[in-house]
C-alpha cells in the first residue's frame, strides 16, 4: 500500500508518501516559523492562510520527488486533531478534495498517535507493549502503549507541557520564537550550579507532572540579577538560566520516567514530540535506562518536530487495517488520546514497521 499524508495541525505544512514495502520515499515540509517570529508566537489566522497557500505545492513535489502518480495511491492521511481548528480544516479539506477527485479513501489522523508512532520509521524500530514519553509544545505525557490505537495515559501535565517551559522561559531571556531550540543552544555554553530551580513534583508520588512554575522561577532569577554590566555578562547570565532550566525539566522529565518503567515493568522506552530532540534530555534519558536495562527509541531529529512522515506511518497503520473516513472532513481542535481506538482488523506490528 501506497499513501500521501497531509500535516497541517499548527505552524508546519508538510506532505509525505509512505510505501508499506519500500518505506518513505518521500517528504516535504515548510515551516512557518519566519512568518509568525515578529508575533513572538503562532497567529491561528495566519497558519490557516499560509497552510492553504503551501500544502498543494508540497504535495505536488513530495509525489514528484516519490515518482508517483496519483492512480498508484492507495489512500491519503491527514491530520484531523488536536491542533488549531483552522489550521487542521485547510489539511483536511485539501485531502478530502483530493481523494475526491482521484478516489481515494482517507483517514484521519490523530496528531500524537503520529508523534507516538514516527519511530516505527527508524531502522531498530520499537515493538509493543512499551512505555512511551511524548514531550512537545502542547502535551506532556507518560503513556502504556500496547499496541496501535491502544493507549493508557499514567500522567500528564497539570498545566504548561515542557515544550511552553521550555518557550516561555526563552521568550523571559528575550530569545527569539520559537524559543525550545534557542535556549537548548545558549544551555550548552551555560555553567552548571549557578542557578538552582524546582524539580516541580519530583518529591511527590504519581507520575504528573507541572511546569508552570518554572517560568517564574526563571523571571524571579532574571530580576534578580537587575541590570547586566555588559553585552559579555548579560550572554554568560542568560546561558547559565537556560542550562539551569534546562536540567530542571529534564530532570524531572527523567525521574519521572524511571518511576513509570518501574510501576508498568516495561522494558522498552519510547520518547517522541518536539522536546525529544533535546540532546540533553536524550543523554540522561540513555544513561537512566541504561541503568534500569531499557531500551530507549527516538524519532531521528527532523520528525521529533511536527512532519508528515509520522502522519504517514500512522495513517498507514489505519489505511491498511481497513479504517476509512468516508466523505465527511473530520476535523477536532481537542481530541483526548485516549479516545482512540484499535484498528478493527488486528495488525501485525511487522506489516506497518517501516524503516527507511
Ligand atoms: O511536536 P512539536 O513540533 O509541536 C507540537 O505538537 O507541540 O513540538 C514543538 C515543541 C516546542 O515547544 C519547541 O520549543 C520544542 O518542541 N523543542 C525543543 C527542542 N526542539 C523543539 N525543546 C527543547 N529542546 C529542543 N532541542
Ligand atoms: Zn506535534
Amino acid at each position: 500500500m501506497r499513501i500521501l499524508a497531509i500535516e497541517s495541525s499548527c505552524d508546519e505544512s508538510a506532505a509525505a508518501v509512505l510505501d508499506s514495502r519500500e518505506g518513505l520515499l518521500a517528504h516535504e515540509l515548510f515551516s512557518q516559523v519566519a512568518l509568525h517570529r515578529i508575533y513572538g508566537g503562532v497567529v491561528p489566522e495566519l497558519a490557516s492562510r499560509d497552510h492553504v497557500q503551501r500544502l498543494l505545492p508540497l504535495v505536488k513535489t513530495a509525489l514528484a520527488a516519490a515518482n508517483t502518480e496519483p492512480a498508484q495511491l492507495d489512500g491519503i492521511a491527514y491530520t484531523a486533531g488536536p491542533g488549531l481548528i483552522g489550521a487542521l480544516l485547510s489539511g483536511a479539506a485539501l485531502a478530502h478534495s483530493l481523494a475526491y477527485a482521484w478516489k481515494l479513501p482517507t483517514v484521519g489522523v490523530h496528531h500524537l498517535e503520529g508523534h507516538l508512532l514516527a519511530p516505527l520509521l527508524e531502522p531498530n524500530p520499537p515493538t509493543f507493549p512499551h512505555l512511551a514519553l511524548l514531550v512537545s509544545g502542547g502535551h506532556t505525557m507518560l503513556i502504556e502503549a500496547r499496541g496501535v490505537g491502544d493507549y493508557s495515559l499514567l500522567g500528564q501535565t497539570r498545566d504548561d507541557a515542557a515544550g511552553e517551559a521550555f518557550d516561555k522561559s526563552a521568550k523571559l531571556l528575550g530569545l527569539p520564537y520559537p524559543g525550545g531550540p534557542e535556549l537548548a543552544r545558549l544551555a550548552e555554553h551555560g555553567r552548571p550550579g549557578r542557578f538552582e530551580f524546582p524539580r516541580p513534583m519530583l518529591d511527590r508520588p504519581g507520575l504528573e507532572f507541572s511546569f508552570s512554575g518554572l517560568k517564574t522561577a526563571v523571571l524571579n532569577a532574571v530580576r534578580a540579577l537587575g541590570t547586566p554590566s555588559g553585552i559579555d555578562q548579560a550572554n554568560i547570565d542568560k546561558a547559565d538560566i537556560a542550562r539551569a532550566l534546562q536540567e530542571a525539566v529534564v530532570d524531572t522529565l527523567v525521574g519521572k520516567c524511571v518511576r513509570a518503567l518501574e510501576q508498568t515493568g516495561l522494558d522498552a522506552l519510547v520518547v517522541s514530540g518536539g522536546v525529544s530532540a533535546n540532546l540533553r534530555l536524550r543523554e540522561r534519558i540513555d544513561k537512566a535506562a541504561a541503568r534500569y536495562g531499557a531500551r530507549v527509541y527516538y524519532p531521528r531529529l527532523e520528525f521529533c518536530t511536527d512532519n508528515a512522515a509520522m502522519i504517514a506511518v500512522a495513517g498507514l497503520a489505519r489505511l491498511e487495517a481497513g479504517e476509512r473516513n468516508g466523505l465527511r472532513i473530520a476535523a477536532r481542535a481537542q481530541w483526548p488520546l485516549e479516545d482512540l481506538q484499535p484498528p478493527k482488523n488486528s495488525l501485525n506490528i511487522q506489516d506497518i514497521s517501516i524503516t527507511s
